[in-house]
Order: C-alpha cells, then structure tokens, then sequence
C-alpha cells in the first residue's frame, strides 16, 4: 500500500487524535500525522492504537484470504519469544539458520526434489518475492543460454491472464515482456496450445499455478510439461516450467497426491508457496525451490561476511524477522504429513459442503472444483435485482468478508463472490454463515440496499493500482 503525506490544511482540519483518556493521563492532544513533540504513557498509547484497530474487520470472518489468522499457543509463544531476532544474522542465530535449512529440505521433499540434482532454496518474506527471486533466475538462465543474441532481445514470460498481481510486478520491475494467455468465459486458466503458441527463441519459463488465485482451479502443469518437451524435441527450444504453488504447495501433496505438478515432472526447474497460506503460518514467509543448484546464476547470490562468517544469499530483502520461519518449523514437526493431511482434508469437505449448500439455494452456480484449493468461488444463476457486490456488502453488515469481483480478461464478465476455507471456518461456523447468506438474500430481495464499502479516512493515504487487469478485489490475496 502506498500513503500519501497528508496536506497541512488536511492536517489543520483534522489535527489530533481524540484525547479519549486525557482525563486521566493525557495533557495535550497527540498530532495524527507529525511526530508529536512530547512522549506519552505506554498505556495511553497502546490504548488509542487499539481503539483503532478494532475498526479493521474481524480477521477470523475475514474469509477473503488465503492468509493464515488462526495458530496455536506454542506456535505463537515461540513467535513472540523470536521477534528480536534479524535473520540475516545467521552467524549470530545458527540454530536459526539451521532450522531455515531444515525447513527448505522438508519442503524441497515434499515436492520431490531429486536427491541427485542437489535441490536449493530459500525462505522469503512471502510468495511475491519468491517468484521475483524465481523470475530472476529464468531470465538469468535466459540470458546466458541466448548469449550475445541476448544484447537486442527482449525477453518474454508466458502466463495465464489469470496471474496474482506480483507476476505482473515482477514482469514491469524487470524488465521482461508479460505475455498472457486470455481466458474465455468457460475456461479460468491457462490453456496449454495457446500457452505454446505465444513461446519463442526469448520465453524465459512458462508459468503454471497451482491453485488460480480466481477460482481456486489447478492449472494443467503435467500437460504443459509434455507439450514443451515435444517443443525441444521438435524446435530445440528449451523453456523451463515455474510453479506458482503459492497456495497449492501444502494443499495438493495431501489432497491429490497422485496429480503429478511438481519436481517430478523434470520440466518444472522451480516452485514458489506462501508458508503464510497453506502452510498454516501467520502472515511473513514464503519458499521458493529450485530442481538444481546450476539454475541459479553466481551472479545473483550474494556472499556477505561482514556479519561474520560467509554467508551465501539470493533475496531482494536484507534484514527480516525469524518469527515466520521459527512458526514454519514448528508447523512442519507438529503436524507432520498425517496432521497436514488432516487439517486439507477437513478444509477441501467443509468446502463441498459449503458449494453444495450453496447450490441448493438455486441461486448460484459453483465456479471452483473439488479437486482444487478449498476455496468456493460462485456466481449468480441468473439475473437478480441485486448483484454480488450488493450481496458482499450485505454480508459485510454482519462483519463477514466475503470479496466479490469480475474474472480476467475475456472472462470479466463474469462477476463472482469466493470464500476462502481456512481453519477456523468449521462446520459450524460455516452454517451461521450460510444461514446469513440467505438472510442476506431474503433482504435484498426485498428491496435492501446494502451500506457502501468503508472508505478510509481524509489523509490516510491512496493507493494507485497499476495493474491493467482485474484482479481478485486487489488487496485480495
Ligand atoms: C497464485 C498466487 N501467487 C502469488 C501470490 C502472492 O503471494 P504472497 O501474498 O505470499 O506474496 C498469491 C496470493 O494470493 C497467489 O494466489
């Protein structure tokens, strides 16, 4: 989110923040935008800031996100007793180093990473800075294989039109040409034939996603493999496979084991996933994985020793908590694959129920699969005299976040609401939310015109999208 700096007459309007304790403690109003001249209590201060925040939506209702609101009490203790530590001082924290490196290895594991091929990866701050670090390594890889034709070229990445926002970050910070697959008012992902038709001489990798941020929907890595291996075969060109595993990474391997989408597949040379979605940590960290050490230029790891020792680095961050990585570790040893398993299973049939109950409205149509994310994603069976937005902010007025929005491109006219099943979102939770949907219909079948979505306040800021597309509700994520 970007901010912008409050104008002084802004300022001038609305100079303070409500000296709601100044009874008490406060002897002067405490500015809203400048650094106020005088220290005040902790408690008074923590006080005001929390007035605030309980103005944020309530984030176990927040059924918007992939991101994780729920952990438990060790998982959280142990957090907190890290928030001190820097990562980057790996000579200071070994052990935390240590348990980094152990988590890239289970990881790396899970996606069957070869034992031969000496598999390498890194934690990040979430699954946006993975597939910077991932896109850098295919143009790298590009460069040096195109050598000097590389000079005048400019290089291309080739992805569904149904991309995270990040991919098209990643394309415009570096410098590398986006090149969509549209989609249809049928088809929500990637198609392989008209992925290959637009790959040439200067594709740096072609992207797969496994799980559509849109619809949930796994896109077709197997079959995207085998058609860029008959490319090689038939035109020599060899154009690696990035995962976007962003959200899949932790829900596939347990859900669909035998879908064959990662390092078994020898095309795919890199994965990213959020350790903050699936992976079940609170919000901060993502991994991302390459097949071989060979696919990551010298170029871009950086050797830094001033912190003692030699440390080997490949991160667009310096410094970073270890909170993320130390609550990554914990998830990894106190679930194990038969606690993740678990923990899918129950989401992926808490989203059927949900689809099914929603179908059984008559009102609606499912968009995502079963065979997918446990997310649901679902449009309007026919015209209504509402529309999904009128029923999201509907919803809202009950403290439910349920995000409505348009599909990419060439299927924008396509207007959907998606939950997203998280822990937290049980059975029984689920039902009061579904019995709340269909209050919410009764009501604006009846002519209910539901409150418009909170704008934030005068000098809070603006955000400028500069993404060309839709795109999940932006901020949706
Ligand atoms: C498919 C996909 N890729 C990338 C991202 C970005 O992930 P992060 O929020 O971890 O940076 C998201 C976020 O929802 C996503 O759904």
């Amino acid at each position: 989110m970007l901010s912008r700096k409050a104008a002084r007459s802004e300022q001038e309007i609305d100079p303070s923040l409500a000296p709601v304790y100044s009874a008490r403690d406060l002897s002067e109003e405490i500015p809203r935008y400048r650094l106020p001249e005088r220290s005040s209590s902790p408690r008074v201060v923590a006080q005001l800031i929390e007035d605030e925040l309980n103005l944020d939506g309530n984030a176990s209702l927040n059924l918007a996100s992939f991101v994780t609101t729920w952990m438990e009490p060790e998982a959280e203790s142990l957090m907190a007793r890290t928030l001190s530590k820097n990562f980057v001082d790996a000579e200071e924290y070994p052990q935390t180093a240590e348990l980094a490196d152990r988590c890239v290895n289970m990881i790396a594991d899970l996606f069957h990473a070869p034992d031969e091929t000496g598999a390498t990866g890194t934690a990040t701050v979430g699954s946006s800075e993975a597939i910077h670090l991932a896109g850098l390594a295919m143009k790298w890889r590009w460069k040096k294989l195109r050598g000097a034709a590389a000079g005048s070229a400019t290089p291309n990445i080739v992805m569904g039109a149904n991309v995270q926002v990040c991919w098209e970050k990643f394309a415009r910070y570096f410098e590398v040409e986006p090149r969509y697959v549209p989609m249809t008012p049928t088809r929500y992902v990637l198609s392989v034939d008209e992925a290959l038709s637009l790959v040439d001489e200067n594709t740096i990798g072609v992207v797969g996603i496994l799980g559509s941020t849109y619809t949930g929907e796994y896109e077709p890595i197997q079959e995207l493999a085998s058609a860029l291996d008959q490319l090689q075969d038939e035109r020599d060109l060899d154009i690696p496979i990035h995962v976007d595993a962003a959200s899949g990474g932790f829900v596939a391997p347990f859900n669909s084991p035998e879908l064959t989408w990662d390092f078994r597949l020898p095309r795919v040379k890199s994965i990213n996933t959020s350790g903050h979605k699936y992976g079940l940590v609170y919000p901060g960290i993502g991994w991302s994985l390459w097949r071989e050490a060979e696919l990551l230029p010298d170029e871009l790891i950086f050797h830094v020793n001033y912190l003692g020792g030699d440390h080997p680095t490949f991160n667009l961050n310096f410094s970073r908590g270890s909170s993320q990585i130390v609550a990554q570790y914990y998830n990894l040893l106190r679930l194990g694959r038969q606690g993740y398993a678990k923990v899918m299973g129950a989401l992926a049939s808490t989203a059927t129920w949900i689809s099914s109950e929603l179908q059984a409205t008559g009102r609606f149509t499912i968009l995502s699969k079963t065979d997918a994310l446990p997310v649901v994603c679902f449009r309007l069976t026919s015209e209504e005299s509402w529309t999904v937005f009128d029923l999201s902010a509907a919803l809202r007025e009950r403290g439910w976040i349920v995000p409505a929005y348009t599909l990419a491109p060439n299927a924008s006219e396509i207007a959907v609401l998606r939950i997203v099943v998280r822990e937290g979102l049980g059975r029984d939770v689920a039902e009061t939310l579904l019995s709340d949907i269909r209050a919410a219909i009764e009501r604006l079948d009846a002519g209910h015109v539901p409150a418009p979505p909170v704008k934030r306040g005068k000098g809070a800021g603006s955000t400028r999208h500069v993404r060309r597309h839709h795109n999940p509700g932006h901020g949706v994520c």
